[in-house]
């Protein structure tokens, strides 16, 4: 008896240690006490993604061992769990980065349209476009490609990856404790998830979510034990893969397993330019993002824009017109390399630029009838997460990945515990009628079966003497490339700090529809001058969260986090 007692003291204290919601046993930080904060310096690896726990997951694995790859898997994997608005299992991605010894490479792992999608599935018989049909619930969601992707990448990263879902298990399983943006926006899901769900996800909540509730996801905690035992077959076969299949049965959705345990990430040359002596490396189609930027940036290269000003009506009429021009090719030209001929060298082509800046009047808007894509020579044919990353090493790691909206399709896996992505909207749904953000396009980014839908998600690095500078992106929809290209210009030619170049507010053209948008607290003069010159203004709100790493003149990195949003810079 004597000898039992220590033996069940022993016993309830394990208990009481591995299920007591004050500590997480794999990781020094405390997910029902966190902070986050919005910039730090660090020596030795620094992440910057949409959630405290998430960029400090991506910390704890390089101090851990990993580098940054590693820490962009841990971080990925974490924000499937403590952001899922659009950190995923269930969407796709893009990464770009750069090994410490110069290698560079980029990771598609968009999702690709089901075998059964076919070009006009959006469109009734009476010639109406669903657009509902592409955004909400079992039919918008393309085969999702972010475990495909994340495991290609492992091959780059130094710790077994069985150690990077390990932060991501314990977040689901023990839970953490939400913020009041988190809570009010889980709040504002409540109808729609119960209409998109045939299983009531554990988001659905009697009463209203408030800042400080735990949120514990156990069957999205199983669906990870499984990708960390089989990996690729944890999620493209066996169990997921029929909890996935079940669903789009009860949902009149069409990804099958065959779908499924067809689906491949695809390692891509990154599309990479100079711009003024920096090297840009950027994501190829089928992301529009690294061709957008070349074409923005180039079409200002020769402009003298920093003597312009930062928001001086001239310098924003001129980014302005260039983005313009820029997102009329997108519609025209750009799609799936693998199922359309991109004509990138084209569109990337100086004289070509220089040609579609001809029209270009510093003192008053072109309207966007009169500019339409560019002609070619006839002989060549609102949710998505950034985290930026960086080692001691200097391997650099830029990744955007997206459920598309803010949730996805709205629609969890029954039992598997992770929303779907509604990508699917992301595609053409016929030529010339526009998606969620507003783009059209044609051909080029039309629906077939295993194509993967057009992007926008711009994840680039900078390189300064050909060696890291700048790991850089954002959410955002088809803003996500002038974001892109107005924090470069902030930095590369108006010479901000990285706090100004990502707080100050942004603005954005797309073509069609003609308007410019502004975020708010936009200088008012600069509007009213823009107006006189003839531009239409619309009034946004805030667009992104952007994330980037810059490396300081002492080597030194300063990563600075959106304040859009809770995103959090950690590092050491
Ligand atoms: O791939 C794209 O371009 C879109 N699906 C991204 C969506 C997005 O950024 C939404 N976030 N605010």
């Amino acid at each position: 008896m004597q000898k039992r007692i220590p033996a069940l003291l022993l016993f309830s204290l394990l208990f009481y240690c591995c299920n007591s919601p004050k500590k997480n046993t794999s990781s020094s930080f405390d997910p029902y006490h966190y902070t986050g904060s919005k910039k730090v310096i660090a020596e030795n690896g620094a992440v910057v993604s949409a959630h405290p726990l998430a960029s400090k997951v991506g910390v704890e694995i390089m101090k851990a061992g990993g580098n940054a790859i590693d820490a962009a898997i841990a971080t990925q994997l974490a924000l499937a769990v403590v952001y899922p608005n659009a950190g995923n299992l269930g969407g796709g991605g893009f990464m770009v980065a750069r090994m410490s010894d110069g290698k560079t490479f980029t990771l598609d792992y968009r999702e690709m349209a089901p075998g059964k999608a076919h070009r006009d599935m959006y469109i009734d018989p009476d010639g109406k476009v669903r657009n509902d049909k592409s955004e909400d619930g079992h039919l918008a969601s393309g085969v999702p490609g972010t475990v495909s992707g994340l495991l290609a990448a492992n091959q780059y990263a130094r710790l077994p990856f069985e150690k990077l879902v390990q932060p991501a298990i314990d977040l689901a399983e023990k839970g953490f404790v939400i913020s009041k943006r988190e809570a009010s926006s889980l709040n504002g899901l409540q109808e729609e998830l119960k209409k998109f769900n045939t299983v009531m996800p554990v988001f659905v909540k009697a009463t209203p979510w408030k800042e400080g509730d735990t949120l514990v996801q156990k069957d999205l905690a199983n669906t990870l034990k499984r990708i960390q035992k089989n990996r690729e077959a944890g999620f493209y076969e066996g169990e997921t893969a029929n909890l996935i299949v079940e669903e789009m049965k009860r949902g009149g959705g069409i990804i099958t397993l065959e779908d499924l345990k067809n689906y491949k990430a695809k390692f891509r040359e990154p599309h990479s330019f100079d711009y003024k002596g920096y090297r840009i490396i950027s994501m190829p189609m089928p992301s529009s993002g690294g061709l957008l930027l070349q074409q923005m940036l180039k079409m200002i290269e020769d402009k003298n824009i920093a003597a312009m000003g930062f928001h001086s009506v001239q310098a924003v009429q001129l980014m302005t017109e260039v983005e313009r021009r820029a997102f009329a090719d997108r519609g025209e030209y750009m799609g799936d390399p693998d199922h359309y001929k991109v004509p990138v060298d084209m569109l990337t082509n100086d004289v070509y630029l220089q040609e579609r800046m001809k029209d270009y009047d510093p003192a008053k808007a072109t309207p966007s009838v009169l500019v339409k894509p560019g002609r070619l020579p006839k002989a060549e044919s609102e949710e998505t997460t950034h985290l930026s990353v960086i080692d001691k090493n200097g391997n650099t790691v830029s990744v955007t990945t997206t459920l598309n909206n803010s949730y996805g399709s709205r629609t969890v896996v029954g039992g598997a515990g992770f929303f779907l992505n509604d990508e699917m909207d992301d595609f053409s749904i016929k030529p010339g009628v526009p998606n969620m953000y507003g783009a059209i396009g044609g051909e080029a980014n039309s629906i077939r079966p295993g194509k993967r839908m057009l992007s926008s998600m711009t994840p680039t690095l900078v390189l300064k003497d050909n060696k890291p500078f700048i790991v850089i992106g954002t959410p955002g929809g088809t803003t996500i490339p002038t974001q892109v290209f107005q924090t470069l210009v902030n930095i590369l030619e108006f010479n901000m700090n990285t706090d100004d170049a990502v707080y100050k507010p942004r603005f954005h053209h797309q073509w069609l529809p003609d308007q410019l948008d502004v975020e708010k607290n936009f200088p008012v003069t600069v509007i009213d001058a823009l107006k006189k010159m003839g531009y239409s203004i619309n009034n946004r709100g805030t667009f992104g969260r952007l994330e980037i790493i810059k490396v300081l003149p002492n080597g030194k990195f300063e990563a600075v986090a959106d304040n859009r949003g809770d995103d959090a810079a950690e590092g050491y």
